[in-house]
C-alpha cells in the first residue's frame, strides 16, 4: 500500500522543515510527501527544494498564486491519483497535526475507507486555542453536522486519510470548495456514498510560528455552502415527488376549474360535472406523470392508464370516505380536507411510482 501525505503551505518556512524532519524520523515504509505551495512570499518552496536533494520521497508542487486550501488539496490529490497512490493523507504544515498520530492513522486506513483525525471524540482535544477560536470551531462543526445529518464529530478538521477508491465515486473536480469547507464537503460526499470511516482522537496544537490563514471569506464560504449542498441533494432525492405534486397541482386546478365552468355556464348537474372534471384531471395527471415525472420508468407497458385510473379512483374514494368520517368525529371540514389531501397525494405517489410505472428489469 503506497501512501502520500499532501501538505498545503502558504508562508510556512518556519514550520515546514521541522514537520518534514519529524515525519522522516518515523521511517514509515511506502510513505511519500507532497508539499503544495502557492508561491509563498516567504520562499517556503525553496526550503523544500533544498531538502529534496537528500530525499527521494519528498515532492513539491508549486502553484503560481494563493488559491485556497481546498484548491491546493484538489491539485495535490489529483497529483497523487495520477501516480497511483492507494492512500492520500491531509495534514497542515504548522505542526498542529502531530506526526505521532500517523502510524495509527495508517493502521486504521487498512480497515476503513477514510480515517478522520478528530478533536471531538473522547481523548481528542485542542491545546492552546483561545476560547473564541475554540468556540468558533465547535460551533462550525455542530452547524455542519446538524444540517448535513452526518455522525462525524470533527467535520472541519484537516488531518484525514482517504483511500483512492473514494475518488472513483466522489469526483474531486466537482468538489466546489476552495477554502476550508473542502474538509466538510469531502467528508459529506464520502459518507453519502456509503464509504466507511473511523475517527481517531488527536490533540490539536496551536501553531507556534506564523499565522493562521483563516478569514471571514473562508468562514462565509462554509456557512452558505453547507445548507446549499444539503438542499441540492434533498431536491434531487425528492425530484420525482416534487414533479408529481406539480402535475397534481395542475390537475387540481383543472378539476376545480372545469367543475365550476360546467356548473356556472352550462348549468350541468354538479355530480355529473364532478365525475367529468375528475376524469379530465386524471387524464392530465396521467400524461404529465407518464411523460415527465416517471418518464425514465419503463415507457412500454399496457394497462398503464387503467392502473393509474384505479389508483386515482381509490384516492377519490379515500377522500370521500375519510372526509365523512372526520366530519362525523367533529373535525372542521377544511382541516380534515388538508390532512386527507396530504394522505391521498402520498398514496397516489407511492402507488404510481411502485405499481403503475413500476420499473421492470430491462429484459423481463
Ligand atoms: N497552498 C495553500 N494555499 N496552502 C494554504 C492556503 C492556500 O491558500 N491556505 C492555508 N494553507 C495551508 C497553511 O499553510 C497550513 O499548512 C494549512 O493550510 C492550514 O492552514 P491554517 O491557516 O494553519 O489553518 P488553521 O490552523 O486556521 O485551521 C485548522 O483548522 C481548521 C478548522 O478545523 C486546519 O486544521 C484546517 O485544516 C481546518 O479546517
Ligand atoms: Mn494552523
Amino acid at each position: 500500500m503506497k501512501s502520500l501525505i499532501v501538505i498545503p503551505t502558504y508562508n510556512e518556512k518556519r514550520n515546514i522543515e521541522r514537520l518534514l524532519t519529524e515525519i522522516e524520523r518515523l521511517t514509515l515504509p511506502n510513505l511519500d510527501i507532497l508539499v503544495v505551495d502557492d508561491n509563498s512570499p516567504d520562499k517556503t518552496a525553496d526550503l523544500v527544494r533544498s531538502r529534496q536533494r537528500n530525499s527521494s520521497r519528498l515532492f513539491l508542487l508549486v502553484r503560481s498564486a494563493k488559491q485556497g486550501l481546498g484548491s491546493a488539496y484538489r491539485a495535490g490529490f489529483n497529483w497523487g491519483l495520477e501516480r497511483d497512490y492507494d492512500v492520500l493523507i491531509e495534514m497542515d504544515a504548522d505542526l498542529s497535526h502531530g506526526p505521532c498520530y500517523l502510524p495509527l492513522i495508517l493502521e486504521k486506513i487498512k480497515n476503513f475507507d477514510f480515517v478522520v483525525g478528530s478533536r471531538y471524540v473522547p481523548q481528542g482535544g485542542i491545546e492552546d486555542w483561545g476560547r473564541l477560536r475554540r468556540g468558533l470551531s465547535y460551533l462550525g462543526s455542530s452547524y455542519a453536522r446538524l444540517i448535513l445529518g452526518t455522525k462525524i464529530k470533527d467535520l472541519t478538521g484537516g488531518f484525514n486519510a482517504w483511500r483512492k477508491e473514494i475518488f472513483e465515486k466522489v469526483n474531486l473536480n466537482q468538489i466546489g470548495s476552495n477554502g476550508y469547507s473542502f474538509q466538510i464537503e469531502l467528508k459529506y460526499r464520502a459518507t453519502k456514498n456509503k464509504f466507511t470511516y473511523c475517527e481517531v482522537p488527536i490533540i490539536f496544537k496551536d501553531r507556534q510560528n506564523g499565522q493562521s490563514k483563516i478569514n471571514f471569506k473562508i468562514i462565509s464560504e462554509a456557512f452558505w455552502k453547507v445548507p446549499a449542498w444539503r438542499l441540492t441533494d434533498l431536491v434531487f432525492k425528492f425530484k420525482k415527488f416534487i414533479k408529481f405534486c406539480l402535475v397534481g397541482g395542475l390537475g387540481a386546478i383543472i378539476d376545480i376549474g372545469l367543475l365550476a365552468f360546467l356548473v356556472e355556464f352550462f348549468a350541468i348537474n354538479v355530480q355529473l360535472a364532478n365525475v367529468f372534471s375528475f376524469i379530465v384531471a386524471v387524464i392530465n395527471n396521467f400524461v404529465g406523470n407518464k411523460y415527465w415525472t416517471f418518464r425514465d420508468q419503463n415507457p412500454r407497458q399496457y394497462y398503464q392508464f387503467s392502473k393509474f385510473f384505479l389508483v386515482s379512483l381509490i384516492g377519490l374514494l379515500l377522500n370521500v370516505f375519510l372526509l365523512k368520517l372526520f366530519i362525523n368525529w367533529g373535525v372542521w371540514y377544511l382541516s380534515a380536507k388538508l390532512f386527507i389531501t396530504a394522505l391521498v397525494v402520498l398514496w397516489n405517489f407511492l402507488a404510481n411510482r411502485y405499481w403503475t410505472f413500476k420499473k421492470y428489469p430491462d429484459n423481463a
